[in-house]
């Protein structure tokens, strides 16, 4: 009787309880690693990070993308101008919290870039926003014990919740840049950045060159539908100056892209 209810628990143990046999994990501990075909889930199953390749391209990027959304919408990129050539990537966690993207022969393609000081049980946990985040495991709740995060380098793409704009004391900047066409996410001909000078606007280039003013930052309240509960906000202060939307409404589903071609 007791050892068949030992055996009931192992059962358990390895059927239900064992996160690392699942392909449903949001998250990666130190030395842990996925490799292309494998993807990490947000703990609600919205986003997914993994490996993929954009249009007709055979290269291989490691990307961020909804779930629910077809055809395939990656709204963040990591290995843009370093693509992988074929399906051998590993992207792994290691002891310093560092990310780190490698390919068939160990070489490190892209990493994500903190100040490498030794760190206590790092985490990269992908959220429900597509914020891909490595923190501190152990303080999880507390915005300091953020190491690094996605949402900090965008790419082509604005997602709710996502800070358009600058850190003023850190001095990082957060802007949205093109593909370079719908088959390669390489850095395009465009971006959209906040402009400091004078009252801060929202201004699109095209390489140096200014190619509109949003004038004020309603220029970008083309995202979403007509009578969505969209909320959009410019927040000015001796922090920071940058632009974000939110849909409160979790059903409803809005993204800011910046095309190849500028639109
Ligand atoms: C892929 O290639 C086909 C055939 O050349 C072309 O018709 C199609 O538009 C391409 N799709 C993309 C996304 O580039
Ligand atoms: C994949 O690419 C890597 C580096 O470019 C190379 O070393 C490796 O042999 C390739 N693997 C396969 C299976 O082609
Ligand atoms: C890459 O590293 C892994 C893990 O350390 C090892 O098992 C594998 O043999 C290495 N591959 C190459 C090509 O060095
Ligand atoms: C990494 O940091 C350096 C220096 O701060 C910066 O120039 C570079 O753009 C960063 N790269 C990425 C991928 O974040």
């Amino acid at each position: 009787m007791v050892r068949s209810i030992i055996m009931l628990c192992i059962w358990f143990f390895i059927f239900f309880d064992l996160p690392g046999t699942s392909t449903l994990i949001d998250s990666l501990a130190a030395g842990q690693s996925i490799r292309d075909g494998e993807t990490l889930v947000s703990a609600g199953g919205i986003t997914k990070v993994g490996f993929f390749s954009p249009g007709n391209s055979t290269r291989r990027y490691l990307g961020i993308w909804y779930t629910n959304v077809s055809p395939i919408t990656v709204v963040w990129v990591a290995n843009r101008n370093s693509p992988l050539e074929n399906n051998s990537g590993v992207l792994k966690l290691n002891e310093k919290g560092i990310l780190e993207l490698l390919n068939g022969k160990n070489s490190t393609i892209w990493s994500s870039n903190i100040s490498s000081k030794a760190v206590n049980y790092p985490i990269a946990q992908l959220l429900d926003s597509g914020n891909f985040v490595v923190k501190y495991g152990q303080e999880i709740t507390n915005e300091d014990s953020v190491l690094w995060q996605s949402f900090d380098y965008p790419c082509d793409s604005l997602m709710p919740g996502m800070k358009l704009g600058w850190n003023l004391e850190t001095g990082l900047e957060r802007y949205l840049s093109s593909w370079r066409s719908v088959d390669d996410p390489a850095l395009g001909e465009y971006t959209v950045k906040i402009d400091l000078r004078g009252y801060p606007q929202i201004i699109k280039f095209k390489g140096p060159d200014i190619i509109s003013r949003a004038g004020s930052w309603n220029g970008l309240s083309t995202v979403g539908n007509p009578g969505s509960t969209r909320s959009q906000k410019m927040v000015i202060n001796e922090k920071e100056v940058y632009f974000e939307f939110e849909l409160p409404d979790r059903s409803e589903f809005g993204i800011s892209s910046l095309t190849p071609s500028g639109t």
